[in-house]
């Protein structure tokens, strides 16, 4: 009898270990399929943040003076240049005021020229600032363009 009992329970043994060894299958069955078909379902989500780097040039770089010229916008460093260069540089390329002498009549007419036809907006108090710094800088004395030709030696076309 004793034998039979001993018997019993080694079955009873061998039964429970595989049970035990089959729900553990189960278990890794089941994870293994979870990672297959959903492969962030253990890692955190990782968000990613795509960073485009644009070329700025560094601030001091930015408005950089070389032999007295703002190397920017080609504006004489002058006082007021960078009022000019925040209200004057917006619609048109610097060159257009730079390659423009005239007096203080002129320029303070031209403004208004833009004022008046282009949306360009109440310079307000920087209005003194821009039109001394362009009667001081860009004058009608200062050529702006190449001089005109003098000494010229024509010569007589032949028919
Ligand atoms: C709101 C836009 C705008 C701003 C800001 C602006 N302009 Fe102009 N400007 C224009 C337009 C548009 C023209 C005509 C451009 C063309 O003919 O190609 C012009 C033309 C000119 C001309 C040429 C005029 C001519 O008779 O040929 C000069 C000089 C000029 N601007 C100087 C300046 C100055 C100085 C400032 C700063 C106070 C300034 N601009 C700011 C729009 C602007």
């Amino acid at each position: 009898m004793q034998e039979h009992s001993k018997f019993k329970q080694q079955v009873k043994a061998i039964y429970r270990l595989m049970v035990g060894l089959f729900s553990l299958f189960i278990v890794a069955a089941i994870g293994i399929l979870l990672l297959l078909f959903n492969p962030e379902w253990t890692s955190k989500k990782e968000v990613k943040i795509e960073q485009e780097y644009v070329a700025i040039p560094e601030s001091d770089d930015f408005d950089k003076i070389e032999n007295g010229i703002h190397v920017r916008t080609g504006l004489i460093d002058a006082d007021g240049l960078m009022t000019v260069v925040n209200n004057c540089t917006n619609c048109h390329s610097a060159k257009l005021v730079t390659q423009n002498r005239m007096n203080e009549e002129r320029w303070i007419a031209t403004i208004k020229w833009m004022q008046e036809t282009q949306n360009l907006w109440d310079l307000g108090k920087n209005e003194a600032i821009i039109v001394n710094y362009l009667v001081t800088n860009y004058p009608p004395g200062k050529k702006g363009r190449r001089e005109i030709l003098s000494d010229i030696q024509w010569y007589d076309l032949k028919d």
